[in-house]
């Protein structure tokens, strides 16, 4: 049967780094309260016009480089990202312009933090259907544009940080290949993390009374958060192994969204996941949503972790709310 694996990753982050006590000296916070809550140490920022198509094209060289193809054997490019460049249209037609790659089809996932395990599942689906051969899937953001640096905003924007995570999927009759994937959401909770304006469901959509609000940057109920992210990351890892007849013993890797160390220091506990089974890298560049779960992976392959025959789980929890994970043999 012909499926799909992952041929080639990259990734790119800005060269400009901001520590916590960087941002002690913007707002009222410190190195311990962040370190503490979240694990983060320091994250990267962008230095002016900087989108989220910029990051990604040389992350996206990176990968297909990686993979040992050119850019015009790409059949798909598949974007996710919170922080599109401009409001339409969607950053994978910028990309597969900036590539040189006109004709292609391109689509824009709005998944948040889980929108690269959607966009998996997606190349994964069309390259079974057998009409696609290579597809550039991509995470990337620019937080650092769209945060509140005052204190009213501190509980946010300590925790984001900017980068590019891609991924070339390729198609294969081996045995290395993305397996399965789990994916749910709940709309009902779409409050619970979101920035609200600019919105379609305003008149005018952006006003400067809503500019004062604040309701133009992220505002989160972090313990809401925290308290759904550690009930559904461990329910959709335990599925996606357990409906291909895996127990966790067999899982030889997670890698999972990178936005609170706790969150997922209190998943490996939950699960008795031994400590090098679980990838971390928020400490040197704090959460960056989409891009977080394919930076990670190329942490992993930097530690020779990801070694053929591996099976390796990705999940991820985010703004939706939305959740998943992809199971595959590397
Ligand atoms: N620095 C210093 N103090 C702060 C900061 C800050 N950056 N932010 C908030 N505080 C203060 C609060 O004002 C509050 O002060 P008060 O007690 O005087 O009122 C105090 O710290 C505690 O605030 P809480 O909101 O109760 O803090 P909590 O212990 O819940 O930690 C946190 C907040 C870290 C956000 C936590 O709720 C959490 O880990 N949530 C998970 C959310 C998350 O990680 N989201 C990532 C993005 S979403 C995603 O990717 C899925």
């Amino acid at each position: 049967m012909p499926g799909a694996r992952i041929s080639g990753l990259g990734m790119h982050v800005p060269d400009r780094v901001v520590t916590n006590d960087d941002l002690s000296k913007l707002m009222d916070t410190s190195d311990e309260w962040i370190f503490q809550r979240s694990g983060i140490r320091e994250r990267r920022w962008v230095e002016g016009d900087v989108g989220a198509t910029d990051l990604a094209v040389p992350a996206s060289e990176i990968a297909l480089k990686n993979a040992g193809i050119e850019a015009s054997d790409l059949d798909m490019i598949i974007f996710a990202t919170l922080s599109p460049d401009w409001n339409f249209p969607g950053s994978s037609c910028l990309l597969q312009a900036r590539l040189g790659v006109p004709g292609i089809a391109t689509l824009d996932i709005r998944n948040q933090c889980t929108g690269f395990v959607y966009g998996l599942s997606i190349a994964d689906a069309f390259i079974r259907m057998g009409t696609m051969k290579h597809i550039l899937v991509v995470g990337s953001e620019v937080h650092s544009t769209g945060l509140d640096n005052t204190d009213r905003g501190r509980d946010v924007t300590v925790l984001f940080g900017d980068g590019a995570g891609v991924a070339v999927v390729s198609a294969t009759d081996g045995d290395s290949r993305i397996l399965d994937t789990d994916l749910h959401a709940d709309g009902s909770q779409a409050a619970i993390l979101r920035t609200y304006a600019p919105a379609s469901c305003q008149n005018p959509r952006l006003t400067q009374e809503m500019m004062d609000e604040g309701l133009h940057y992220p505002h989160m109920k972090g313990k809401a958060v925290f308290k759904n992210a550690v009930e559904f990351l461990p329910q959709t890892i335990h599925t996606v192994l357990q409906r291909n007849g895996y127990s966790l013993d067999d899982m030889d890797l997670l890698v999972p969204h990178q936005a609170n160390r706790r969150i997922n220091e209190m998943v490996g506990r939950m699960m008795k996941l031994p400590e090098e089974k679980v990838i971390h890298n928020i400490e040197y560049f704090g959460n960056t949503t989409a891009a977080s779960i394919p930076m990670a992976l190329c942490k992993a392959q930097e530690q020779g972790q990801l070694e053929s025959g591996k099976l390796v789980v990705l999940a991820a929890f985010g703004a939706g709310l939305t959740w998943g994970a992809n199971l595959i043999r590397w």
